[in-house]
């Protein structure tokens, strides 16, 4: 019988992996608590036809890449592709607007999934790590969401970044654009690839966004968006520029940032790696401002604006940049015990180790001393602690510090105590 591997485009996260993981989920959530964001865990399937309106009808997720299946119960349910319709409709079945702390600041971390093609950095499971400040038109708050997701970038270490932002404007300057496109591109369509054909008429601004056609002529006659901002959009534009620059905060301005999930208007951001070798993917993070979503679902007028990264791009880049962190905490302790009566006493020992904050190993498979003092190396060990029948009588351990060489006498009363503040 041949082996069942793990499906395309997933990926097992092993113990050696898994502390990074624990590591940048940690910077995030200390970081996000410190920016007052809260956790909100939404499920990870929901109705389809929830991403068919948040997300849109015309991009490529909902028409190409959603785990979609009948459930038993013959309704259409789809495994989440991204984290902003669910946290929209949350916000909308629980009534947040109503709460009393406004705007209402939600961060969230989980697997989404997106049946792509696999390669370097897209999976078709990934984990997103998102925010969203629903509740304010303030451009402050913009500046707020793009610094945040700059400093999970800075805390992580990474030097190698760029922030690019774009306005898409309100509903009237994307109506106008759209016309603009629709007019600029309708005369040629025909030579751009099908899929383009299809966008002209649901969705232009998507064209400018095309892998397959971005080399032709008429992408880089296409007029921009910015000329066809109305006044009070470029004013916004300007003032999350401004509040950008008081953070200290460098960007781009690129006119061809559309972003591919049809919510956005006004902000739109993205954050790059530059590093050498990272790969053909270079967005680390996307995000930007989505007024109209909320009321799309049912729910009052409520401005909102978040972004989302992936761990696994965000890993992909610690590695391209060859940061030197170390991920896992040590191993406090490795017990070594001998003979029938010393394990009697490890057991207890051990646990209450382990309950004081002090992370602490023994032997399970009956090796001779040179093999637990092995494993005690393998494991980075700060103390070995040895306990024998003499120790015991006497109601002391021996405990040898690994790194000095050193070995003192410590009674059993106090060896706790004694490694932990060690
Ligand atoms: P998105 O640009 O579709 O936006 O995805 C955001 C981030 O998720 C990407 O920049 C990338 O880091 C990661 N990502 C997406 N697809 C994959 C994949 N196949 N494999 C690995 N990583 C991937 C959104 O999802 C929006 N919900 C972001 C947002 C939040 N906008 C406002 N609030």
């Amino acid at each position: 019988m041949s082996n069942i591997q793990i499906p395309r485009g997933t990926q097992d996260i092993l113990p050696g992996e898994s502390e990074k993981w624990q590591w940048v989920e940690q910077i995030a959530r200390e970081l996000c608590t410190n920016y007052q964001y809260k956790e909100i865990r939404t499920p990870i399937f929901e109705h389809t036809e929830l991403f068919q309106r948040g997300v849109g009808d015309s991009t490529d997720i909902v028409q190409k890449e959603m785990y979609t299946f009948k459930d038993r119960g013959d309704r259409s349910i789809t495994l989440r592709p991204e984290g902003t319709a669910s946290v929209a409709r949350s916000f909308v079945e629980n009534k947040m607007h109503g709460l009393p702390d406004q705007p209402v600041k939600l961060y969230y971390l989980g697997p989404m999934f997106r049946y792509e093609r696999p390669q370097a950095g897209r999976f078709r499971q990934f984990v997103q790590f998102g925010v969203e400040a629903l509740g304010s038109n303030d451009p402050a708050i913009d500046a707020e969401v793009i610094s945040l997701a700059m400093n999970i970038y800075k805390k992580v270490g990474l030097k190698n970044i760029k922030l690019v932002i774009n306005s898409l404007g309100d509903q009237d300057s994307r109506l106008a654009y759209r016309e603009a496109l629709v007019n600029h591109f309708k005369g040629s369509i025909h030579e751009f690839c099908s899929d383009c054909q299809n966008r002209l008429e649901q969705n232009p601004l998507r064209i400018l966004d095309c892998k397959k056609d971005r080399d032709h002529d008429l992408m880089k006659t296409a007029p921009s968006i910015l000329e066809y901002l109305n006044d009070s959009s470029k004013e916004y534009f300007q003032k999350v520029q401004t509040f950008l620059n008081g953070l200290g905060i460098p960007f781009e301005v690129d006119p061809n940032l559309v972003r591919g999930l049809d919510y956005y208007n006004h902000t739109a951001f993205e954050i790059m790696s530059n590093a050498e070798g990272f790969g053909a993917i270079t967005t680390l993070c996307g995000g930007g401002r989505y007024n109209g979503l909320v009321e799309d679902l049912g729910g009052p007028e409520t401005p909102g604006i978040g972004f989302a990264f992936s761990v696994e791009r965000l890993l992909s880049a610690i590695e391209a940049e060859q940061l030197d962190i170390h991920f896992a905490k040590p191993l406090d302790c490795y017990l070594v015990g001998l003979g029938e009566s010393a394990r009697e006493k490890t057991l207890p020992l051990l646990q209450e180790m382990r309950m004081n904050g002090v992370a602490a190993e023994t032997d399970y498979l009956d090796r001779k001393m040179k093999a637990q003092m092995k494993s005690a190396n393998r494991l980075h060990a700060r103390f070995v602690v040895i306990l024998g029948d003499d120790e015991i009588e006497k109601g002391v351990a021996l405990v040898k510090n690994m790194e000095s060489g050193d070995q003192v006498e410590v009674s059993l009363s106090e060896l706790v105590e004694h490694i932990r503040t060690a």
